[in-house]
């Protein structure tokens, strides 16, 4: 196996790094690779905890993953979101009710860590983070992701694909749905002020068995070449391009078949206004606002450099209408 050093241009110390051509002449490079016949160590956890790291810093203490450049997701019309911002403007509603939680979400104990798999399956198990990075082929993916509240970004996720979970777990006839659970700890995530307890932690979430075996839907673990942040699900998180973003729970700690539709938290708080299957619909209406354009957030200072509008399963349709057909 040939192990190759990628250069990581996001990985400088300055704020608001303008990341997108960097990382776009580093596709470039990859793609060469790729047409060489070069493979990428696919191996997880490379490197050691990054030096530019600091209190200061919403980038503390991530590892450098490597990962093997999916050449289907490798490009976006969108310019990618600026690293420093898709970690700093986050929804995390255990740590807070502002976009303005990293710190806070420091709080969050990621190691050891485990993710139990279990319900109506043939082979329960409970993984721990080395498991599921060395037992599944780590993968970079560029994936848009819409906000129910009408952002976007656009950010290159590392993970691998939620159906090697389900096609190890073995589901039985009787699973239809999966329901997922986010870290809870009530003295350690204490929600958002004055609602706190009363909200329905923990934070879940809910699939039908073939949206997680669809292609697009997929684990995260890292995020621009290294681990994920902390205020971005660490150690690891659903991704779903064609739901709204409050279907990606974060910081995963179970993963359970079950016959049953599984309630989810928004759903739970507002069943009219957040659905269970919740893909991105320009034509239909949140309650109180248009669903028709999106703000794409970028370095700016009002984290907006272009109102865009917003495609039906968010550009996704090839891969997942079918599965509504
Ligand atoms: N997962 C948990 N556990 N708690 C949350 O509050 N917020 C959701 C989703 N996953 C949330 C969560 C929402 S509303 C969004 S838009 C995305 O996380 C935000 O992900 P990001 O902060 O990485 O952009």
């Amino acid at each position: 196996m040939v192990f190759i050093r990628i250069p990581k241009p996001w990985h400088l110390p300055e704020n608001r790094i303008t990341a997108e051509s960097s990382y776009f002449n580093r596709r470039r490079f990859l793609k060469t690779l790729a047409g060489a016949s070069i493979g990428l160590s696919a191996t997880a956890l490379t490197g050691c905890q990054t030096a530019s790291g600091s209190d200061a810093s919403p980038l503390i203490g991530l590892m450098d993953l490597a990962a093997t450049v999916n050449p289907d997701f490798v490009e976006g019309d969108r310019p990618l979101t600026g690293r420093e911002l898709a970690s700093t403007y986050n929804n995390f509603y255990e740590f807070g009710g502002t976009k303005n939680i990293w710190r806070a979400a420091q709080a969050l104990p990621t190691d050891p860590w485990t993710v139990e798999v279990s319900g109506l399956v043939q082979n329960p198990k409970t993984y721990d983070l080395d498991d599921l990075t060395q037992t599944f082929d780590l993968e970079e993916r560029v994936y848009r992701f819409r906000c129910v509240e009408a952002w976007s970004m656009v950010v290159p996720w590392i993970g691998f694909p939620m159906r090697k979970i389900l096609e190890a777990a073995e589901p039985t006839s009787e699973a239809r749905f999966v329901r997922f659970t986010s870290y809870y700890n009530e003295s350690v995530t204490p929600g958002p002020g004055g609602f706190g307890r009363s909200l329905p932690w923990p934070y879940t979430e809910g699939l039908r068995i073939e949206e997680m075996a669809n292609d697009l839907a997929f684990f995260a673990v890292g995020l621009y070449g290294q681990t994920l942040p902390k205020q971005n699900g660490a150690p690891i998180r659903m991704v779903l391009p064609w739901k709204y973003g409050f279907k990606g729970a974060k910081s995963i700690v179970k993963i359970e078949f079950v016959a049953e539709q599984p309630a989810t938290y928004w759903n739970t708080l507002y069943p009219q206004e957040y659905k269970f299957e919740s893909n991105v619909e320009p034509d239909v209406p949140h309650p109180r606002w248009s669903q028709a354009q999106e703000k794409l957030i970028g370095p700016g200072p009002d984290f907006s450099v272009e109102i865009v509008p917003t495609l039906p399963y968010n550009g996704y349709g090839d891969y997942v209408a079918a599965l509504y057909a």
